[in-house]
């Protein structure tokens, strides 16, 4: 079992504050979705979980399974059990996809214990034939020359085999076609158990349709200021964010909004069933 705790998270970039206090837990084997406009810091809330150095924590803490990650570099959170699937993967020029994904699948087994590499291969190419990926794929370097869809597919490849506890997918819908959105729908939902907590970052039901979330929260300006269940998405679709913007009277001057409980990790509380 993991959590994510995320309390108070205020984190600026370059002098600018794009999380605004940011609450949110997540427990293994729970799917969350997170929505929300353009620019409003859902894959700054992602990057900052995994530690990309660009972003400033300036108060607030994460947690994972009760630890402060704060400190830890990225290759320690990933060997924790954090995973990211970025929303623009990075091309790699002189690794192959292959060696990435050892090294990563490597970097985490325990003291002593080595990757039976031939098992591994086996797995390499049944998860990329799972995925519906070019039989040369493995020899390529990291999503150098990718398509959009073939460098999404690729950190769910990735995802399958490092098998994280805590997953962010940043858009992982983005740029995959009707039959793409399909695969890659399936492939996460199967890998959802009791040991992965999923979140998902997303502007469009399609995707939620295929991977069926427990948890919405629409983020506004660096904020999650509504959490709710599946009924948001819908409305999301057909009516924008502009009903909540003026629900909760914010226009574009404001900065700070209050949080909404739903989602905090309660100290002690029963955990919170799925909608
Ligand atoms: N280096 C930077 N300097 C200034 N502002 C930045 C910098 N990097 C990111 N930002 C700003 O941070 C804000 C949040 O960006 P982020 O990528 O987290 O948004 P998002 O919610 O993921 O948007 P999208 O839905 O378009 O992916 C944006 O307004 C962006 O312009
Ligand atoms: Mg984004």
């Amino acid at each position: 079992m993991a959590t994510l705790e995320i309390r108070d998270l205020v984190v600026s970039v370059e002098g600018q504050i794009i999380l605004n206090g940011i609450n949110l837990c997540v427990h293994s084997g729970e799917t969350h979705a997170i929505m929300g406009p353009n620019g409003t810091g859902k894959s700054t809330l992602a990057q900052i979980v995994m530690g990309h150095p660009k972003y400033r924590v300036e108060s607030g803490d994460m947690l994972l399974n009760g630890e402060s990650i704060l400190a830890m570099p990225v290759d320690e959170r990933s060997r924790k059990g954090l995973f990211l699937a970025m929303q623009n993967p990075i091309e790699v020029p002189g690794v192959t996809n292959f060696d990435f994904v050892r090294s990563a699948v490597a970097s985490r087994l325990e003291k002593g214990n080595h990757l039976r590499i031939g098992k591994f291969i086996l797995q390499f190419e049944d998860t990329a034939k799972k995925l519906d990926m070019g039989t040369n794929l493995a020899h390529r370097y990291l999503n150098q020359g990718f398509s959009g869809g073939e460098k999404k597919r690729n950190e769910i490849l990735q995802m399958a085999l490092i098998k994280p506890s805590i997953a962010f997918l940043d858009e992982i819908d983005s740029g995959l076609d009707v039959d793409a959105l399909k695969i890659v729908g399936e492939n996460v939902t199967r890998m959802k158990s009791d040991h992965l907590g999923l979140i998902l970052i997303t502007h469009y039901q399609r995707l939620l349709d295929y991977i069926v979330p427990d948890f919405v929260h629409i983020m506004i300006k660096g904020n999650i200021v509504r959490s709710g269940g599946r009924d948001l998405i819908e409305k999301i679709d057909h009516e924008g964010y502009d009903w909540l913007k003026n629900e909760l009277g914010i226009d574009e001057l404001e900065e700070h909004k209050p949080q909404v409980s739903i989602g905090i990790c309660a100290q002690g509380a029963p955990r919170r069933e799925g909608i």
